[in-house]
């Protein structure tokens, strides 16, 4: 397994990390073997967020760490805030609000990074300065990111910060391509040229911010997973032949698509199944080349101009 740095923050990570968006219902035993086989792959970066299972992800996992054992220190945990019942909330009191219930549920004393969920659009950005500022000087959070954010709201928000924001968490797969398809097709009238992002990709690589990958195996906005589905014949086919030689099953394949851009992006895994978490740990082994990397985006519908 890979590592390399979260943005300029000095935290060395796993290129692939584990998403708790999905452990809440999970029993104990699966759970602690998810967590220690994920461990023992390499994968040392877990992703939380005070709303996934109402708190009870981040409770769960605290008590699996526990049980297992591991040691807090060796552990790289992220969560998230800013999400609430209808409405978005990057107020100071709700920032720092939250982040005190996620150490309280995590059962840690500080957080690696956290990370602003969504954009709010009445971001105030000198207020959740302040909030960065209170929670760095009280050491309950060592560094911070976004998710969801396009770089005009990066740079809004960093031009308030003494420190670089180190990640910027974004809906990537290989069905899922928006980053990617806007460079692709520049300068045509094609929809894939359509700014929608303000070339988020590009502005994170030129900031050194890691962009983090989620839902990595989904189609649409959580629409189902496009493996093995109907929907996406040709993209199956293509990923089946070479799923085939290099050795590795299409869970690790749509893993190590993500990987092969040398953006260095971190996907963040939500699947709750060791054997899926194995399969992208051993495609991690390979690298893909130009040519297939390629032939599994035009797979996936795209076009080259
Ligand atoms: N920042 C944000 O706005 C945001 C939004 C959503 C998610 N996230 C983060 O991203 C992580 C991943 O998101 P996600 O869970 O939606 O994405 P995902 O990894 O794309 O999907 C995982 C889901 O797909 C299922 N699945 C079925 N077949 C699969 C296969 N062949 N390979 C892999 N998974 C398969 C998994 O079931 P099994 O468990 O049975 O494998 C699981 O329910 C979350 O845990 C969270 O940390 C962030």
């Amino acid at each position: 397994m890979k590592r390399f740095e979260i943005g300029k923050s000095g935290i060395e990570a796993s290129e692939v990390a584990l998403g708790c968006m999905r452990i809440g219902g999970m029993e104990p035993a699966a759970l602690g073997n998810l967590i220690q086989t994920s461990y023992d792959l390499g994968i040392d970066f877990y992703d939380h967020a005070d709303i996934y299972g109402g708190g009870s992800c981040e409770e769960v996992f605290a008590a699996s760490i526990a049980r297992l054992g591991l040691d807090r220190s060796k552990l790289i945990l992220q969560s998230k805030c800013g999400i609430r019942k209808g409405c978005y909330d990057f107020s100071k009191e709700h920032i720092l609000d939250s982040t005190n219930r996620i150490l309280e549920r995590l059962k840690t004393d500080y957080l690696d990074i956290l990370l602003l969920h969504r954009p709010d659009a009445l971001i105030e950005p000198d207020e959740v300065a302040e909030a960065f500022a209170t929670l760095k000087a009280s050491g309950k959070v060592r560094h911070f990111g976004v998710s969801n954010f396009t770089p005009n709201q990066i740079e809004l928000l960093q031009a308030s910060l003494p420190d670089p924001l180190c990640a910027n968490q974004l809906q990537l797969s290989i069905t899922n391509t928006g980053p990617i398809d806007q460079g692709i097709a520049a300068n045509t009238k094609i929809d894939n040229s359509i700014d929608r992002d303000g070339g988020v990709l590009d502005y994170c690589r030129l900031k050194k911010i890691t962009i983090q990958a989620w839902s990595p195996f989904q189609f649409g906005f959580f629409d189902g997973v496009f493996i093995d589905n109907p929907k996406f014949p040709e993209l199956n086919k293509a990923m089946d032949e070479l799923g085939e030689k290099y050795g590795i099953t299409k869970t690790g394949l749509a893993i190590a698509w993500i990987q092969r851009h040398p953006a260095k992006i971190q996907s963040v895994l939500g699947t709750t199944n060791v054997d899926r978490v194995t399969q992208v740990a051993d495609a991690m082994k390979i690298e893909l080349s130009r040519q297939d990397w390629y032939a599994i985006y035009l797979a996936a519908g795209n076009k080259l101009p």
